[in-house]
């Protein structure tokens, strides 16, 4: 299959150590025996701590995600060193990147990260996604998948195991989409994977076995479709 993997920085700086970065490593060179993929790195807790320092300063939108930027080309450079057989996708607009997914896509394993301001590296999946026609983008992150109402407020709140995009759609318009908080998942991406008809799945990466299970078909997290 043609996989997209976005990958939370929060997942890759929990711990900034070789062995945490080792243990994603270990799961996408698994993956990369059956599947053609590209991984997006997140910024995580590195990008938000940057960016609140110019938020601070009341910096511009502008400075603070490429600030954001940078952090997720900090985390996808850290990865791409120890991915064997990877093509790091260095800082350029993102337009420029096409080429290079295209040249290198199914023959590497692409690492990619923050290009554009004005969204965040989950927009980037689903642009790539959408440039390779992805089977799927799976999203790993730090939460379980999509919930009816936040569950670390709300103790009953309910998981869904699958969503249409519509509905999707209308549960992350009313999250904050700004610098350092594209809580759960990026607007925009959203609306491209809905227009190119690409599955998501939003699960917990926290353990990176769970995208390895999600791509063996077991149902985990929240599919998207
Ligand atoms: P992330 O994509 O990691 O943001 O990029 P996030 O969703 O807040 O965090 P995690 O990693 O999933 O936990 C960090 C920040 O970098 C900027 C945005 O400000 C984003 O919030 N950014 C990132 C861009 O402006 N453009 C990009 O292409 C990527």
């Amino acid at each position: 299959m043609k996989v997209v993997i976005s990958i939370g920085g929060s997942l890759l700086t929990k711990k900034i150590s070789y062995e945490n970065f080792k243990k994603y490593a270990k799961v996408i060179e698994n993956l990369s025996k059956k599947h053609s993929l590209i991984v997006v790195c997140g910024g995580g807790k590195i990008a938000r701590k940057f960016i609140n320092i110019a938020k601070a300063a009341k910096a511009d939108e502008e400075i603070q995600d490429f600030i954001g930027i940078m952090a997720t080309h900090l985390n996808a450079s850290t990865l791409a060193s120890i991915v064997r057989n990877s093509y790091l996708v260095k800082w350029k607009p993102l337009k420029e990147t096409e080429n290079e997914i295209k040249k290198h896509f199914g023959r590497k394993i692409i690492i990619a990260a923050g290009y554009d301001t004005g969204h965040s590296t989950d927009y980037n999946a689903a642009y790539f996604a959408s440039l390779v026609k992805a089977d799927i983008v799976i999203n790993a992150t730090d939460v379980d998948g999509v919930y009816d109402k936040d569950p670390k407020i709300f103790k009953n709140a309910r998981k869904y195991n699958s969503l249409n995009f519509d509905d999707f759609i209308k549960i992350i318009s009313k999250l904050e989409q700004s610098p350092g908080k594209y809580s759960l998942f990026d607007l925009e991406a959203a609306k491209i994977l809905k227009k190119e008809k690409i599955k998501l799945v939003i699960l917990n990466g926290k353990d990176p076995k769970n995208i390895l299970s999600c791509l063996n078909g077991k149902q985990i997290g929240t599919t998207v479709l």
